[in-house]
């Protein structure tokens, strides 16, 4: 694992920024895997200034979002594909057929969750996944759990998920209670994995999830099960390593 320590945020959206816009220099076709929450808004800040400078160019770019709430209809300005369009794909030149998250008005778990694992094998796996790090230590929306979700999966969202996520809603009675999120395995499958995180808050989940046991209790530590993944992190969220 590789760890960028940067003095605040805007030092790690930026570090974040550059690994990214680097992946697409490299293969201008490339499959992101791409993150919401918090912590990656800078970094698509960066990524937008860098495509309005010349320097980056999405019209080759494919996309697989990590999750997305169930029951949210995509006009909710609460759901994922909402954010994915005001926070980076409304202002670079992304082709929007080449951008791909959960649909979350899908009633049929099921049948959702195996057509988005297929969506991202139709693409060839995701060459460089995107995450922030939850404070229980979740990626996408796998939950700590008895064991480490394979794939594409419906979640029950936990207490604390549900709390941190109520910021954004009207009270934590909004908030869905289930999403859609891609399996750890799926996760895994990436060639390669960036994860950002910021703030004292995270600190403790940062030590145990890469300094602690590989547990399904704290879904984030598989990582270091992963032979490409770096990790940016500002000093206050790398202060408890
Ligand atoms: C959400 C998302 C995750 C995100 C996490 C942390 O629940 N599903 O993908 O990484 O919470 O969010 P934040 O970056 O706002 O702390």
């Amino acid at each position: 694992m590789k760890f960028y320590e940067e003095k605040d945020y805007d030092a790690l959206s930026r570090r974040a920024a550059n690994i990214i816009a680097a992946q697409m220099t490299l293969k201008p076709d490339c499959v992101l895997g791409l993150a919401t929450g918090s912590s990656p808004i800078g970094t698509y800040k960066c990524l937008i200034e860098k495509y309005e400078n010349g320097d980056i160019d999405f019209s080759q770019v494919k996309t697989a979002n990590l999750d997305e709430y169930k029951g949210l209809t995509r006009d909710n300005d609460q759901s994922y594909y909402y954010f994915m369009h005001e926070n980076l794909f409304d202002h670079v030149n992304i082709d929007p057929a080449n951008t791909n998250i959960p649909d979350g008005t899908k009633e049929d778990s099921e049948a959702e969750c195996s057509h988005y694992e297929e969506v991202i094998a139709s693409l060839g796996g995701v060459d460089l996944q995107l995450l922030g790090l939850g404070h229980n230590g979740h990626i996408g929306f796998n939950e700590p759990a008895a064991d480490f979700p394979q794939a594409t999966h419906c979640v029950d969202l936990q207490e604390r998920t549900i709390e941190a996520n109520k910021r954004f809603f009207a009270s934590a009675d909004d908030v869905p209670r289930q999403a859609y999120t891609m399996g750890i395995g799926t996760i895994m499958r990436a060639k390669k994995i960036l994860l950002v995180v910021s703030g004292q808050d995270k600190a403790e989940t940062v030590a145990k999830a890469f300094f602690g046991p590989v547990t399904p209790e704290v879904p984030a530590s598989i990582l270091q099960f992963h032979p490409d993944v770096t990790i940016v992190g500002d000093q206050a969220a790398f202060s408890k390593i």
